[in-house]
């Protein structure tokens, strides 16, 4: 195995055009559904700390490893974590890494394209018109009607069915299609346009009188909230690390980590490109939108009256708001959740590769049949979050266990693959690069030598913090440490 094979998957036109697929990668539902929902649940400034922490400390010495890994490999990830650990010596049990990542993939992908079906949905409605009403309505009934319209979509198993299914089908056939000629195009216009929509949504809540009250929310830190979370409601006042874990579990899932997405991204890379530029670039374009989505969603909440822990119908529960207020709303509603859709196929395209490139590689498949196959198996896993919004809403197979009370099939297929999978992969990602891996070798890689003071700092990160900082939050969430 050398680094200067190309893959057979095809290879990025250009460096740029990687950083486009990556931040395409990386931004996504994560960024403008996810991240303000779990912020709100999770009491806001501190939430939004540790995620930043997460993000600078863990994860992005992660991105780079992972990326370099892609490119050394040049293969999906089971295959080339196989020929890394044979050219390092060591067993092929590290393919298993590999594995797990197509896996996490294909469970992330089955309830990521549900949620994109939400957003597909709302082109249509806020084109149509819809929730122009709100301005003809007394403001205490303007949050019933919202909600209302968006329990309308989710209580119907029909509906989200059939977003769902043409979500998938199009997340196929953009990945049949092979590694540049869809991808790259799409990104490069989306991008910019959903930044600027983004841009003139904050101005919008800038005009509401509780952008302050929004801002505070999200930048007053207060630990005691975010670790003794339920101290205010009940007299149970007991510590819990399950703010860190989500903060973390975002951090991974937002920046695309620990499963292989960016992993057989960095494969498709050209040689010459430097993967820490890059990872910097990847990093601050999805930190920014995440920031800007909350600096918009918040001071809605607020100036509403409505919950910021309402879960993950916060952002359909209060955008649609603003957009039947403002001037031309309708226009830019649709366009803000056209942009919000192909935001989220971008993500979902590099959730589907790590399985199709090692289907193909078994020799038994080519492109189209490998992204059918597993789009379909994604699917299929996909009806489990469809009927956990109806007709399976009460199934909670865990509530035996009091943490995970009330917990629907999303909601525990969203817990495991965000919040355990992926810090396990990166955990591991972290071990093999920093601690087996032969230093040079990376270093070159990196187009680094191993006394550089910036490379030395990536290493000591991925060595020590990396590591010692996933396992602290898993300990700590398990019980053995407190
Ligand atoms: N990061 C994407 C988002 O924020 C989702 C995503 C794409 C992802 N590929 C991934 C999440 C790999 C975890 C792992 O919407």
């Amino acid at each position: 195995m050398s680094s200067q094979n190309t893959s057979i998957h095809g290879e990025w036109s250009s460096r740029l055009a990687f950083i486009f697929a990556a931040t395409g990668s990386a931004v996504g539902l994560g960024n403008i559904w996810k991240f303000p929902y779990i912020t709100g649940e999770n009491g806001g400034g501190a939430f939004v700390i540790v995620y930043l922490i997460c993000v600078f400390m863990i994860c992005m010495p992660v991105m780079m490893a992972e990326i370099m890994l892609g490119r050394r490999g040049r293969h999906s990830p089971v295959n080339t974590m196989r020929a890394l650990a044979q050219e390092t010596g060591r067993s092929r049990g590290w393919q298993v890494l590999g594995w797990m990542g197509v896996l996490a993939g294909l469970l992330i992908l089955s309830y990521y394209s549900v949620i994109a079906g939400w957003a597909l949905a709302y082109i249509p409605r806020l084109a149509s018109g819809l929730f122009t009403t709100v301005n003809t309505l007394p403001p205490e009934e303007v949050n019933q009607f919202v909600s209302l319209k968006f329990s309308d979509l989710i209580t119907d198993p029909i509906q989200l069915l059939g977003w769902h299914s043409i979500f998938i089908i199009a997340t196929i056939l953009m990945v049949a299609g092979g590694v540049q000629k869809g991808l790259e195009r799409a990104v490069q216009v989306m991008m910019p346009a959903l930044f600027i929509v983004l841009l003139i949504l904050v101005f919008y809540a800038m005009t509401t009188d509780k952008f302050m009250t929004g801002l505070h929310f999200m930048f007053d830190v207060n630990f005691k909230q975010l670790f003794y979370p339920h101290c205010e409601t009940t007299t149970n006042c007991q510590f819990s690390g399950q703010g860190v874990l989500s903060a973390m579990g975002q951090a991974f899932f937002s920046l695309s980590l620990g499963m292989g997405s960016i992993m057989v991204y960095g494969a498709y890379l050209p040689r010459h490109a430097s993967i820490a530029q890059t990872t910097a670039v990847v990093v601050l374009a999805d930190t920014v939108v995440a920031i800007l989505a909350g600096l918009v969603i918040f001071p809605i909440v607020f100036s509403h009256g409505l919950a910021p822990a309402q879960g993950p119908g916060l952002v359909f529960n209060t955008l649609p708001i603003a957009f039947g207020q403002m001037p031309a709303g309708s226009l830019f509603g649709a366009l803000f959740f056209l942009l919000l859709t192909l935001a989220a196929a971008t993500s979902a395209i590099s959730l589907l590769e790590p399985a199709t490139a090692w289907l193909v590689e078994t020799g038994k498949f080519n492109r189209p049949w490998a992204a059918i196959t597993c789009g379909l198996v994604s699917w299929l896993i996909g009806l489990a979050t469809v009927f956990s919004f109806n007709i399976w809403r009460e199934v909670t197979p865990l509530a035996m266990f009091a943490k995970f009370e009330g917990k629907t099939l999303f909601d525990l297929l969203d817990f495991l693959t965000a919040n355990v999978m992926l810090p396990l992969g990166g955990f591991f990602i972290a071990i093999f690069v920093a601690w087996l891996m032969n230093n040079q070798k990376v270093a070159e890689e990196l187009d680094a030598a191993t006394q550089d003071r910036s490379y030395r700092f990536w290493r000591f990160l991925l060595r020590y913090v990396t590591p010692v900082g996933i396992g602290l939050v898993f300990l700590n969430v398990i019980g053995v440490i407190s």
